[in-house]
């Protein structure tokens, strides 16, 4: 049998399978039940959520012979014609292609006829946006004076681009997006009829790709099995739609934290280079900081971020670190509209480097002053006296604003002492930033260290050794 398309095999040929839509749905089946139709009715609403559909199956039930409470009966010869999209009394003109005043004089024509096999003639007018002003004009005429047994229905992805003067003639249903949940109900059934594997977490990551499009759900879904041959899971999804799953992003979110600017940079690289969707990661990026955020700052995230236990691994940075991330990404999404958006996000990342440099003096305010008892214990040899007056020289620092590593090293005259620093490494340890300078440094600055050290009682310098065997280097504590 040739292939047919999920989207065009799924379709609903009844009301009651309709997923969704459920106050459209309602309205027409009463209305046939009541015998109520209307000469015109508007469907608007998003592209791919039934409109089209729907509107073939009120013809069915305006046509079968065997109607049940306002449903088609589905066998009829009426009803199959329909299905089969052969049926006379049942015209579809699609006003993208046919616009024109010509079009719609031939239509008119067309409406003064009875119908030929059934009962009711139903017009279905797709993208009526899409008309001239002067066919919207001409259809206007036969809109205020509609032939008996005859129903119009125009549906429309742009209900703005409608004139007021259709509107006021027309009885408007209006169609919304299929909310996620319902979304991923279909797919699943879908999947059970075609014996297709598949997991919950790759179908609503399908569903939320949809964006509450049926259409797409659907072939979305077909797209992904094939390429799953068979399977639907969430690394088939994630690599099929060319997303990363949140772990990757999270992943990367630590990079910047951590300001790992190189790792991020060739991470970024090398996704580009594979053929993700550049702006989507960023997208995912903007949505796991944001939950990272709620976490860090709620006392019971649970309520707003179902999945907050994934976030606890953020809680250790500081609330500004996370913000000022919050504040690069963010920037990047907008700097991706107006340049290629690799640049851009290079550039946020590159802005990343600093997080780190403000991030550790930002927290030893507090840790300093919280390992109180940590401190005593160092502090047993030298003359009990001196706790207070550490504890107060930083109280003061804090109160005062704590300078950030970077500006601590502009603050030293000593212009070679000043570079050596520059270039060290330096690292958060217990607390303390420890700075790694050559052995030499240290014997000849060890004055001007030592100043600095009293200064600021959270830096540490260590000597790196080399060892002369191998060209490992061994840290020796200052
Ligand atoms: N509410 C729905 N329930 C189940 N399937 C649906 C629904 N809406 C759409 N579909 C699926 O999507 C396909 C397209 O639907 P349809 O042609 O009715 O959309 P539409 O609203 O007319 O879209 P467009 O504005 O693009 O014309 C259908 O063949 C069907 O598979
Ligand atoms: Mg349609
Ligand atoms: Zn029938």
């Amino acid at each position: 049998m040739a292939y047919i398309p999920f989207a065009r095999k799924y379709r609903p040929k009844f009301f009651r399978e309709v997923i969704g839509q459920e106050a459209p749905v309602r309205i027409l089946k009463n209305a046939i039940k009541n015998n109520r139709v209307a000469h015109a009715y508007l469907f608007a609403g998003p592209r791919g959520v039934g409109k089209t559909t729907i509107a073939r199956i009120l013809a069915k039930a305006l046509n079968c012979k065997n109607p049940v409470e306002g449903e088609p009966c589905g066998e009829c010869e009426n009803c199959r014609e329909i299905d089969k999209g052969i049926f006379p009394d049942l015209i579809e003109m699609d006003a993208a292609s046919n616009r024109g005043i010509d079009d719609i004089r031939s239509l008119k024509e067309a409406v003064n006829y009875k119908p030929i096999k059934g009962k009711h003639k139903v017009y279905i007018i797709d993208e009526a946006h899409m008309l001239t002003k002067e066919a919207f004009n001409a259809l206007l005429k036969t809109l205020e004076e509609p032939p008996p047994n005859t129903t119009f229905v125009l549906c429309t992805t742009e209900y703005d681009k409608i004139i007021p003067t259709i509107l006021s003639r027309c009885q408007r249903i209006i169609f919304s997006k299929v909310p996620k949940k319902k979304v991923i109900e279909y797919m699943k059934k879908i999947c059970e009829q075609e014996g297709l594997e598949c997991k919950e977490d790759a179908l609503e990551l399908l569903a939320v790709a949809s964006e509450g499009c049926m259409r797409d759900a659907a072939s979305l879904l077909d797209q992904a099995s094939v390429y799953g041959e068979g399977k639907v899971t969430k690394e088939i999804v994630e690599t099929f739609l060319g997303i990363l799953s949140k772990e990757t992003v999270r992943k990367f979110l630590k990079h910047l934290l951590e300001s790992e600017v190189d790792e991020a940079l060739s991470f970024l690289r090398e996704i580009s280079e594979k053929g993700y969707n550049l702006i989507r990661f960023w997208e995912s990026l903007g949505e796991e900081i944001r939950k990272a955020i709620l976490v860090k700052s709620l006392q019971n995230p649970e309520k707003l971020v179902e999945d907050w236990q994934d976030y606890e691994e953020f809680k250790k940075y500081p609330l500004e670190a996370l913000l000022y991330v919050e504040n690069i990404v963010n920037r990047g999404n907008q700097e991706a509209r107006t340049r290629e958006p690799l640049w851009a996000y290079e550039l946020a990342v590159i802005k990343t480097k600093i997080v780190k440099d403000i991030l550790p003096v930002s927290q030893l305010g507090k840790v300093v002053v919280r390992e109180d008892s940590k401190q005593e214990v160092k502090e047993e040899k030298s003359p009990p006296k001196a706790v207070p007056e550490i504890k107060e020289e930083i109280k003061e620092e804090k109160e005062e604003k704590i300078p950030s590593v970077e500006e601590i090293i502009r603050s030293v005259e000593k212009r070679t002492l000043r570079k050596a620093l520059e270039e060290a490494k330096h690292e958060e340890r217990d607390g303390k930033v420890v700075f790694k300078l050559d052995e030499n440094h240290i014997k000849n600055f060890k004055k001007e260290l030592e100043a600095l050290k009293k200064l600021y009682p959270f830096l540490e310098f260590e000597a790196e050794v080399k060892k002369k065997s191998s060209s490992q280097s061994e840290a020796k504590l200052f």
